[in-house]
């Protein structure tokens, strides 16, 4: 096994999530996915403005504290999961914010170190926990699920079609040698998934549903786009950039339907009547751009990783917010 290599990592769409949350002097931000601190330097660089940074990773808390000597009183970080925001922002005094950025998914730092698992390229420990919320390793996963509940995640989080076909060989192979490292998994999918014509790795599908598992990452963010609704001030914008398919899908159907994009007569009734019907509900958000925004071509060609990013966008109106997934708040189900 290799160490980790200190390699900062690149924000993806920086440009045009700045564009979006045009931050402004005495302000306060919120970015929900710390990282490097990538987004939260551009924020408190562009105006004289507060930015409290969460992050469930340990190591990305490290980096935020150093970086908030930086901007003496002006970034602070948070540990725990955005889903959590209300009730995190709530313990640091703040009820309302003017923006709130997410930047989905893991880090270079996180995916470029063979120790955290997350990678098929090196061998290291079959983790994948990014940090605080998640509880079991991808390995206790492979290790104890049944061969029905494995399948259903690699499909489900990985939109994998021979699902069932690995989910066996997995049950098969673990009874033999419990999965320990990302290599043994990796080490099976060559074996059992056919390379497709576009030159994927077969490993590729299998270890992202399998990170979505394990961190929680499509329920983090329905209760984290909840929890932003509730936190954002008149006027606050929010901007998400996704990865893939599956987390886009979410942030889309959530602004539509928040903003009456989506069939909703809600708009020619009055307040008392919506208020009571999920149906006829007030729009909480007004989309500022109706579809996603996409990486410039010369952002991909300088950084590869943003080739798949997808930004949306949206500005809190005065409406009340709507009742979230969990309680509204984001809080786990
Ligand atoms: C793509 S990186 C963000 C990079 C950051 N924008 C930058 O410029 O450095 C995603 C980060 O979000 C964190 N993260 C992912 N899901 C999270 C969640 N539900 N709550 C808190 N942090 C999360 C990961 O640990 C990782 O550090």
């Amino acid at each position: 096994m290799t160490t980790a290599p200190e390699r900062p990592h690149t924000p993806v769409m920086l440009k045009e999530t700045l564009d979006v949350l045009k931050p402004r002097d005495g302000a306060v931000y919120v970015d929900g996915t710390f990282g490097a601190g990538g987004y939260a330097t551009a924020i408190l660089e562009t105006a004289d403005c507060r930015v409290f940074g969460i992050d469930r990773d340990p190591r990305a808390l490290t980096i935020g504290r150093e970086l908030a000597r930086r901007f003496p009183g002006r970034l602070r970080v948070l540990g725990g999961c955005y889903g959590d925001m209300v009730r995190l922002l709530g313990e640091a005094g703040i009820e309302r914010v003017d923006g709130v950025a997410l930047d989905l998914g893991v880090s270079s730092m996180q995916i470029d170190d063979p120790e955290r698992g997350f990678s098929f390229k090196n061998d290291g420990p079959l983790d994948m926990r990014m940090g605080q919320g998640a509880t079991r390793t991808a390995a206790q996963v492979l290790n104890t699920m049944a061969a029905d509940d494995l399948a259903d995640i690699l499909f489900d989080f990985g939109e994998e079609r021979a699902s069932r076909r690995i989910a066996a060989a997995i049950v098969s192979d673990r009874a033999r040698t419990p999965f320990t490292t990302t290599g043994q998994l990796a080490g099976l999918l060559r074996r059992i998934v056919r390379k497709s014509k576009d030159g994927i790795d077969p490993a590729t599908r299998t270890f992202q549903a399998l990170r979505i598992f394990v961190n929680d990452e499509l329920g983090e963010l329905e209760r984290g786009l909840s929890a932003a609704e509730h936190l954002l001030a008149p006027r606050g914008r929010l901007a998400v950039v996704s990865f893939h398919s599956l987390e886009d899908r979410r942030v889309k159907k959530f602004l539509q339907s928040r903003s009456g994009a989506s069939a909703n007569p809600s708009r020619h009734l009055p307040q008392a009547i919506t208020a009571n019907d999920p149906g006829l509900r007030e729009p909480s958000f007004r989309l500022i751009k109706r579809g996603a925004i996409k990486p410039t071509a010369a952002e991909i060609s300088s950084n590869p990783r943003a080739r798949s990013a997808r930004l949306r966008a949206a500005e809190r109106n005065g409406s009340p917010p709507w009742p979230g997934d969990a309680d509204g708040i984001g809080a786990r189900s």
